[in-house]
């Protein structure tokens, strides 16, 4: 860079940064002038009706309708963000956001990384199983049954403690029920309110609750450790009950008179995060969770090996049928390629284990499906599409004349393909085969979604129960990338393997 266009550089740098200095200096200025209300950022996940849903594009729900009060009785204006439920915890631990409403229960390790506000629902867990099952009739009789919960939630704690039962996590609670609708599992523990809201307002037949409830529970809203904002937050609550806005928002949902609620909660909430040694508790809790993720790994593996056989079966199969003659198999070909390849593999998932049982229900016969037929059979099928363009290509790239020249030399079509064709095809084939081998064995973290607990859904599990994402979504990516160094390494050794130059070489080398 010359001198002049260095010194140019440097003064469009300083007016920018002035510029932004200022504007940001007015920005502080302005909310600080007493009667601007100051926006707080307040996440939800709006699939938990009757607390929070969504509506026409619009936020509903007790507790959205609540915090709009708080909000206008304390003098703030509030900005809603959605965010899976799992991942609010962290979120407020990390400070990126203000506070969190969604059914959150008042517990007493959440409470050592954020504080609650003071309880504003009375609550507590309940099951639900489909209307015709006759033994689960209570909590005893869960007993090594299967189990939806949703993940991070009461109801997932409280699952565990069900001696030999199979627990499927997933991320909302639509997903959980669909399961049990879907008959995959016997039953779901979740917030009673909502399982009950559930079966009379929504659109979910057949599903019943069962038992007494299993447990008391507080909701609060929680905030970042030390925020400022819990006391206009506690301020604006304590008005809304007093003033009573808010049994006029429970009756409105609930259509009963609300309980009454203690004002305070049922421990003593530290004001910061109890700190340790940042590092070695780092490495500890990494340590901790090693073998779990390791495990969870190896289901990794297996799902991509397993789906890589089939989508090699298919996808050779497929590609040798994209340069069939006959044009109406050579267009089934393409059409099958264009939509796999064309439509997102988490869409996939999710029609092929949620929507196929659905739609064979609607039919009249039942089928469930297991998790590792679903989970391999949606990779397979969309990596045979990219598999088969693949082959395409490696076929089509070796000269004709090879093909004419086995002819002539008497060996048949099938037989040129076979000792002519392929074996040269492969060698140009393995890299992009590389590449597609490394992108299914990330792409096997999507089936996550359907309760699978691979390497990826472990450390969202662990996460759910420890708040330490940043740790352990480290772990995993390390293990992720292991694996797919390892995987590249393997291709690079294969490629060696079947060049004929590089064996004579070695060969030559040995003598
Ligand atoms: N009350 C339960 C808990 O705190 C479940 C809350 C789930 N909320 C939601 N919006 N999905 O664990």
């Amino acid at each position: 860079m010359t001198g002049l266009g260095f010194k140019r550089w440097l003064r469009v740098g300083l007016v920018f940064g002035l510029s932004c200095l200022l504007l940001f200096g007015f920005g502080s200025l302005n909310s600080s002038v007493s009667g601007v209300k100051k926006t707080l950022t307040v996440v939800t996940e709006p699939t938990f009706a009757p607390f929070e849903f969504q509506s026409g594009g619009k936020l509903l729900g007790f507790d959205i309708e609540l915090v709009n009060a708080i909000a206008a009785a304390a003098g703030f204006k509030v900005r809603y963000q959605s965010m899976p439920f799992s991942g609010m915890i962290p979120a407020l631990q990390a400070q990126s956001v203000d506070a969190a409403v969604s059914a959150m229960t008042i517990t007493e390790e959440r409470a050592k990384t954020v504080s609650f506000s003071r309880p504003y629902f009375k609550s507590g867990l309940g099951i639900v199983v489909r209307a015709n099952n006759q033994d689960i009739t209570n909590f005893e009789s869960l007993k090594n049954k299967k189990i939806a919960v949703q993940i991070g939630t009461t109801g997932a704690d409280k699952a565990k403690s069900v001696p030999g039962a199979a627990i499927r996590t997933f991320d909302d609670t639509p997903l959980a029920l669909q399961e049990l609708l879907n008959g995959n599992v016997d039953a779901v523990i979740h917030d009673q309110p909502v399982l009950l809201y559930a079966i009379k307002s929504r659109n979910i037949q057949g599903v019943k609750v069962v038992g007494q409830l299993l447990t008391e529970e507080y909701y609060g809203i929680p905030t970042p450790k030390g925020s400022p904002n819990l006391k206009l937050i506690n301020q604006g609550l304590t008005k809304v009950l007093a003033n009573g806005t808010y049994a006029k928002i429970y009756t409105k949902w609930f259509n009963h008179a609300p309980p009454s609620l203690p004002e305070k909660l049922p421990f003593q909430q530290e004001a910061v995060q109890p700190s340790g040694s940042a590092i070695f508790t780092s490495i500890s809790i990494i340590l901790r969770s090693l073998p779990f993720l390791l495990q969870g790994a190896l289901v990794t593996l297996e799902i991509t090996a397993l789906s890589v056989v089939l989508g090699l079966a298919g996808g050779s199969l497929l590609g040798i049928v994209r340069l069939s003659p006959i044009m109406p198999v050579r267009w089934a070909a393409r059409a099958y390629v264009d939509f796999f390849r064309g439509t997102p593999l988490l869409v996939q998932i999710f029609m092929i284990y949620f929507g196929i049982p659905a739609v064979a229900q609607e039919l009249g016969f039942t089928f469930t499906f297991d998790r590792l037929v679903a989970a391999v059979m949606a990779l397979s099928l969309n990596s045979a599409a990219y598999i088969a363009e693949i082959v395409r290509a490696g076929i089509q790239s070796i000269d004709p004349g090879q093909a004419e020249a086995s002819q002539s030399l008497g060996l048949s079509s099938v037989q040129t393909m076979r000792y002519v064709i392929f074996p040269q095809a492969l060698r140009r084939m393995l890299p992009p085969l590389g590449n597609e081998f490394i992108a299914m064995l990330k792409d096997t973290s999507l089936v996550a979604v359907i309760g699978f607990e691979e390497l990826f859904r472990r450390g969202q599990l662990i996460v759910a129960e420890n708040y330490r994402a940043f740790e352990i979504y480290a772990a995993v990516a390390m293990i992720y990338l292991c694996l797919t160094l390892l995987s590249s390494q393997a291709f690079s050794w294969l490629e060696t393997r079947l060049n004929p130059i590089q064996q004579l070489k070695v060969k030559v080398g040995k003598m």
